[in-house]
């Protein structure tokens, strides 16, 4: 492609949209600017245009807007401290980034030597003196005497990139360990012969899919029925809602409210809504997905994707819309007789000897239009192929 042709692609240049979409691509570390303002009150603002700029004499830099409040009263400081937020302190950044009073409240900080507060948990500091504050359109480029610094945690810095937070992954050979796939790997290997004896005898799909920290993955496909799931192992589903209730179901309340805090806020389902749901699978011990009115393959595109491990924040939430507006497939029926039913998929709980569920058992392709009876059979014998695989180990 040449420069003539890649110019009338481009955007206008000033247009803001076009503006922050663009620079929107290149991610930014997230520092926390401290200071203590003239009336000897601790402020902070969150900043994702610091940088170093020179090691001879040691000076560094960041960008405030024109408008910010926060800053006018950093100015008034004496001295200023960078502090390098950690892949764990998204909670402080946002804290920090808001508009609310007080924001030092609850956050343990000690004093760095210039006296600029240092929160506890920061990768690092850097302690610095003010050396020049100059315009630049809506914003001032500051630069900063770096004075004292110091790494407090060698941990993994929190990352910015197109409105999300992330935190850097190394290209490199290593694995990361995953102790919850081995285990469930084990006992759904364990478990296949249920598996195929229940994927013959419904001439259904059955897949074992494992619970892994804030996702399952597709681990096992019982064979004997014609569909063919070989491209669905290895699959991730991410525990956010509506999926993953089975799995949510027994868990305690924090690791309930942690996924009920990544439903979309667009979700047509309420928190409570969802807490209702939980206790309807609870009181049933299995549960059940109807068609819905979206399409399988954009799921199914979905969740690959999501699987890939290779997205941005902008296709990330592209994904979790998607996901997102699957919800009402997944509103608790209560079985009539007479009635017909579109039954999606019905999934059972697989329990380890810890008491947790360590694998959902899941059938799917089930025939169309059946009765409350029809259900009611194929949950009992998946649920005594779930208590099969759960007592094998
Ligand atoms: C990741 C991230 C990076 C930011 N970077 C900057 C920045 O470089 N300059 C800036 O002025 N504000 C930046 N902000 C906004 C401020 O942190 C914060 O919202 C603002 O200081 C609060 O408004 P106030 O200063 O008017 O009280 C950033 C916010 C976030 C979440």
């Amino acid at each position: 492609m040449n420069a003539v042709s890649l110019r009338a692609q481009s955007p206008t240049v000033g247009d803001p949209m076009a503006f922050r979409n663009v620079l929107g691509h290149f991610p930014t570390g997230v520092v926390l600017i401290t200071g203590i303002a003239d009336d000897g009150e601790p402020v902070g603002m969150i900043v994702g245009s610091f940088t170093s700029v020179s090691l001879d004499p040691p000076l560094v830099g960041f960008l405030p807007a024109v408008t910010s409040y926060t800053f006018k009263r950093l100015r008034t400081a004496s001295s200023f401290c960078v502090n390098v937020l950690a892949a764990d302190q998204e909670d402080v950044c946002r804290r920090f980034a808001g508009r609310t009073e007080n924001k030092f409240d609850s956050v343990p900080w000690t004093v760095s030597p210039s006296g600029a507060p240092v929160l506890e948990g920061v990768v690092a500091y850097i302690d610095c003196t003010f050396e020049s504050v100059d315009d630049a359109g809506d914003h001032h480029i500051v630069v900063g005497a770096v004075q004292e610094l110091q790494v407090c945690r060698p941990v993994a810095p929190l990352l910015f990139f197109q409105g999300g937070y992330g935190r850097f992954a190394p290209m490199s050979l290593h694995a990361p360990f995953e102790t919850d796939l081995i285990a469930g790997v084990r006992l759904a290997e364990r478990g296949r012969a249920e598996m195929d004896r229940l994927a013959s005898s419904l001439g259904a799909e059955c897949t074992a899919m494992a619970v892994i920290d804030d996702q399952m993955a597709v681990l096992v496909a019982g064979s004997g029925s014609p569909w063919d799931t070989e491209d669905r192992l290895g699959e991730r589903i991410p525990l956010m809602p509506p999926m993953g209730e089975l799995c949510m179901a027994w868990e305690d309340d924090a690791s309930i409210d942690r996924w009920l805090a990544r439903a979309l806020p667009s979700d047509e389902c309420t928190p409570q809504e969802y807490r209702e749901r939980l206790q309807a699978v609870r009181n049933r011990g299995w549960s059940m997905t109807m068609r819905g009115d979206y399409r399988d393959e954009e799921i199914f595109a979905a969740l690959r994707e999501y699987s890939s491990g290779c997205y941005t924040p902008a296709q990330e939430r592209g994904i979790r819309e998607i996901i997102s507006r699957t919800s009402s497939s997944y509103a608790p029926v209560c079985l009539e007789d007479g009635q017909k039913y579109e039954v999606d998929s019905l999934l059972a709980p697989v329990w380890d000897a810890a008491g947790k569920v360590r694998l959902v058992l899941r059938i799917a392709q089930l025939p169309s239009a059946v009765s409350a009876q029809q259900i009611t059979k194929w949950a009992e014998q998946l649920m005594n192929a779930a208590a099969a695989m759960g007592a094998s180990q």
